[in-house]
Formats: C-alpha cells, structure tokens, sequence
C-alpha cells in the first residue's frame, strides 16, 4: 500500500475504539486520508480528540451492518482503495449473552464489507481476528493453523471471529490478523471486560489492591499498540500479493507468555502501589495459558514486536496518569 504519488483513502471501522484510533492517527501521519466509522457502541468520542483537527480526517457514525456502507463513502471519496475493518463486539461475556447479534455484528458485516470492498476494486481489505479463535486450545506457543472448523470456540465472538477471518483469508485482497492481547494508552479500564493491564493500572494508580483470579499463574501474550498499528500496515501491504508460503490469517503477538501474577507485581512496583493483591476465585471458562508463534508474519512481513512489556508499561501508566490528573482538574 504505498501512498507516495497520491493520497490514498482508508476506511477505519471501529475508528472511536482503542486500537482503531490509534491505527487512525498513525495512517494519517503517512499522509493517507482517512475515513472513520464508528456507531460508539463500546468507542469514545475522547479517541477521535486528535483526529477531529487533522485536514484527512473524517467521521461517520454508523453501523458497520449498514448495507452498501462501503458503496456510499467510495461515492463521496472516490480515493478510497483500503478498509481496515475493526469495528467489532469485543466483549466475551456480552457475546455469550448475544449470539446473534454477536455473529451479525463481528462476522456476516466483515463477510458483506469484504464482499463489497472486492467488488469496488479494493486493493485492501484487513481484519482484526482475535487470539480467541483458538479457543481452548492447549499446544502452545499458538499456531495459525490450530484453528479450524473442529476447534471448541468458548464464546460467539471466538466463533465470529474465527469465521470471518476464514472468510477474509480466502480473498484476493484480504489478510486477517489474529491479535493476542493489545494493551496500551487509551484502552477503556472502566468495563470489567476491558483488558487487565487497563484495569491493574486504573487500580493501581488508585493504590487500591490488584484483582487475581486464582492462583495468578494463568498466562498471557500482551502485545504493546504501536505494535499491532504497524502490524496493520504491513498487512495492508500484502493484500493482494501471493504470499508465498503465508499462514493468513497471521498471529500478532509477542511471542511471549507472562504470567497475571508477574504482570499484577510489575504495575504495582511501577506505580509504587503497596496496597497489594485481592486473590478471588478462579473464574469458569478463563482460558488457562496462552501465547503466540509470531514467525510466520515475521516472515512475510518482517515485522516484530518493538516495545518491551516494561516499556510498554511505562508508556501506559504514564498515559493513565496523566489522564486522572487532566479528569481531576476542575
Ligand atoms: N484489545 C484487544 O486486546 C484485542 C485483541 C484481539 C482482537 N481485538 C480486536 O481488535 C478490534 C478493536 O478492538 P479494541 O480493543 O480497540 O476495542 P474497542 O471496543 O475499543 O473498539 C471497537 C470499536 O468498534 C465499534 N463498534 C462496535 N460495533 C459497531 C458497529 N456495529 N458499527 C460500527 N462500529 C462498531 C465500537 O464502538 C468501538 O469503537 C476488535 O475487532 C477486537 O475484536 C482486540
């Protein structure tokens, strides 16, 4: 996807969420124009704070299920050539709640966007998978090819996901990306869905003891944002190109395993909290361990992970500080 000659158009769904803004922001730093649609489901309007100014920027609210979503902004944009599609019911519990409205939301809108952006002559079209298709899967580290049509999905939105990503690998202009767990400025702590690292700093910052279920050893693979935001764009870039020899849709991980434990212990040393650990019980269904074989993006794509979870840690308490003291100001 190169943008040297002329600007090129990018629709980001889900452009009023964590990491779509994000994406949103980075994309419009290498000079693409880009066009956020959002219905604020679980999105901010806080996120688009930096987008709002930018001259390439503009903003639809609307559903990703909305028919011919793609059709109308190719008629007001005619420069657009790309869809990041991210827009997405991202909670698990709500999902088990919502089958339907899960499936219709994270899997036939990516199957009717993918369809539609084919046919307008996309030479894009990337998807924001999820580490949930794996399901309950144990080999470890995680390989893209352990999720199938037999894999035991432990909610709607694995299953969703897992076949929308299918969907998505099939095509000429699509590449899929499996995301393990994304942390980073902005994500919301205030769900009791939303990441733990958003949650372990929001309490932390608030000296208030960290949440383990369990005995703390389970296991995960965080992924700083910056990260996945390159991810995505690589990404972009081969769409539409064999890939000789690549497993889309592609893992996009660390690579690494941590445990809740260490995490909870790391962010309470960062932040100088000494109000501890709550250890509650194990919750049913939580996935034990998890973490991501990364080569295989690596390898068509030469990316890697850059930011360190300590970094990354930093970067985020840092953010989460600041936004307390700016929300403290009267
Ligand atoms: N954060 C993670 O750890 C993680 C891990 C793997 C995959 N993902 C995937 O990455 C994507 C972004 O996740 P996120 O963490 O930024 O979550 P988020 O909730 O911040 O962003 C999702 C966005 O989609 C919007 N949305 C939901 N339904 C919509 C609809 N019908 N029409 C238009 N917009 C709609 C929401 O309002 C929200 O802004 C999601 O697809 C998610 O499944 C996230």
């Amino acid at each position: 996807m190169k943008n040297r000659d002329r600007k090129i158009g990018c629709v980001v769904t889900g452009a009023a969420g964590f990491v779509g803004s994000h994406l949103a922001e980075r994309l419009l730093s290498e000079n693409y124009r880009v066009i956020g649609v959002d219905n604020f489901f679980s999105g901010r309007k806080e996120n688009l704070t930096a987008l709002w100014k930018h001259p390439d920027f503009s903003f639809h609210e609307r559903s990703v299920t909305e028919a011919g979503l793609l059709g109308d902004l190719k008629a007001q944009y005619p420069d657009l050539e790309c869809c990041f599609h991210l827009a997405a019911i991202v909670s698990v519990p709500y999902s088990v709640d919502h089958p339907e409205t899960t499936m219709e939301v994270n899997c036939q809108a990516a199957v009717n966007l993918l369809g539609e952006a084919d046919h307008l002559g996309f030479g894009a079209f990337v998807f924001a998978g999820s580490s949930a298709e794996y399901g309950g899967e144990q080999r470890l580290p995680l390989k893209e090819e352990y999720a199938t049509e037999h894999t035991r999905h432990l909610s709607a939105y694995g299953r969703s996901k897992y076949l929308a990503s299918r969907e998505v690998a099939e095509r000429r202009c699509g590449v899929a990306l499996r995301c393990f767990n994304i942390y980073g400025p902005r994500q919301d702590p205030t769900s009791p869905y939303s990441g733990v690292i958003s949650r372990f700093v929001a309490l932390a910052l608030q000296q208030q003891p960290l949440t383990i279920f369990g005995d703390g050893l389970q296991t995960r693979d965080f992924i700083y944002v910056s990260d996945v935001v390159e991810a995505y764009l690589r990404a972009a870039s081969l769409c539409g190109k064999a890939t000789g020899g690549g497993k889309n849709p592609y893992n996009i991980g660390m690579g690494k395993s941590t445990t809740i434990l260490e995490l909870a212990e790391t962010i309470n040393g960062l932040v100088e909290n000494h109000a501890g650990l709550a250890i509650c019980p194990e919750r049913p269904g939580d996935i034990r361990f998890s973490e991501a074989s990364v080569d295989a993006f690596h390898k068509v794509a030469g990316w890697e992970p850059r930011v360190s979870l300590l970094e990354g840690l930093r970067k985020t308490i840092a953010w989460a500080r600041a936004s307390q003291e700016a929300s403290s100001q009267p």
